[in-house]
């Protein structure tokens, strides 16, 4: 078990978690729905993100959300602010240590599909990783040969698709890709996701999807539209308009996602 476990078991408790949540950009509010919350600063917990991007939280909470026992991590750390695509891994590990067997990813993402808009949900159906790292690369055992045919788990996206029906919440699914950013892209670099069968494109998730499937949890993961990609529509693009758009994302998450925890 991580030390970083071992000190959530001490301040938190030893009942395990039944899922373990991760916010995008702009999507911290979602840890506002934790029942009985506790939060603990990554500062505390080993190998938790450092650094810290603005509009990313920087606390783990442990709470009750849709009946459920579930961890939240309200920020990530991303590939572009070192060149690690193994940052989240120990968090992950010990998501895992304390019990999590699913694993839901949100993020902010620019839509390359006219389908999409911002505002809307993309469920990810599957990824395209063009950053070409891997957050396995220098991991020494078999076990890093992992198959990821069915990685966003089909029975999970169902549940959420049935639930947003319910809901009322447009949820189109699509592909997203992984470029590593941290600049936005270029109008060419855009036109080559489409061609390659991409639906939204962002900078994140995709190295956690790897990681959770190596871990042997179920991964579930849905983008929040803030923006069309590159050269697809008049609006400027930035990080500033990222974090106000992702709130309109935000509020069909805190609806969709405590729902889907109800039914793990
Ligand atoms: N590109 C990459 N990442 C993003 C975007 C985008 O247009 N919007 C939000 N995250």
């Amino acid at each position: 078990m991580s030390k970083a476990a071992k000190t959530i078991r001490k301040i938190a408790g030893k009942e395990p978690i039944a899922a373990a949540i991760v916010l995008g950009s702009g999507l911290s509010a979602i840890g506002d729905l934790l029942e009985n919350r506790l939060a603990i600063p990554y500062s505390e917990l080993r190998g938790f993100p450092g650094g810290g991007v603005s509009g990313h939280g920087r606390d783990l909470l442990i709470g009750t959300l849709g009946g459920k026992r579930v961890a939240v991590l309200t920020g990530r750390e991303h590939y572009y602010e070192h060149g690690n695509a193994a940052a989240m891994r120990p968090a992950l590990e010990t998501m895992a240590d304390l019990g999590a067997q699913t694993l839901l990813l949100t993020n902010s993402a620019g839509s390359v599909d006219e389908r999409f808009r911002p505002g809307d949900l993309m469920l990810i159906s599957d990824h395209i990783n063009y950053a070409g790292m891997n957050p396995l690369i220098g991991e020494a055992t078999d076990r890093r040969f992992v198959n990821m045919v069915g990685c966003y788990a089909p029975d999970l996206r169902a549940k959420a698709q049935g639930l947003a029906e319910r809901l009322d919440i447009r949820l189109g699914e699509g592909v997203y890709l992984w470029y590593s950013g941290p600049s936005f892209e270029t109008v060419a670099e855009i036109q080559m996701a489409i061609r390659l069968g991409a639906n939204a494109v962002g900078m994140s998730t995709a190295p956690e999807v790897i990681l959770g499937r190596f871990l042997g949890m179920k991964v579930w993961a849905c983008s929040s539209i803030t923006n069309m990609g590159a050269g697809l529509s008049a609006e400027n693009i930035s990080h500033e308009h990222t974090k106000t758009m992702a709130v309109q994302g935000a509020d069909k998450l805190k609806r969709l996602i405590p729902a889907l925890v109800e039914e793990l």
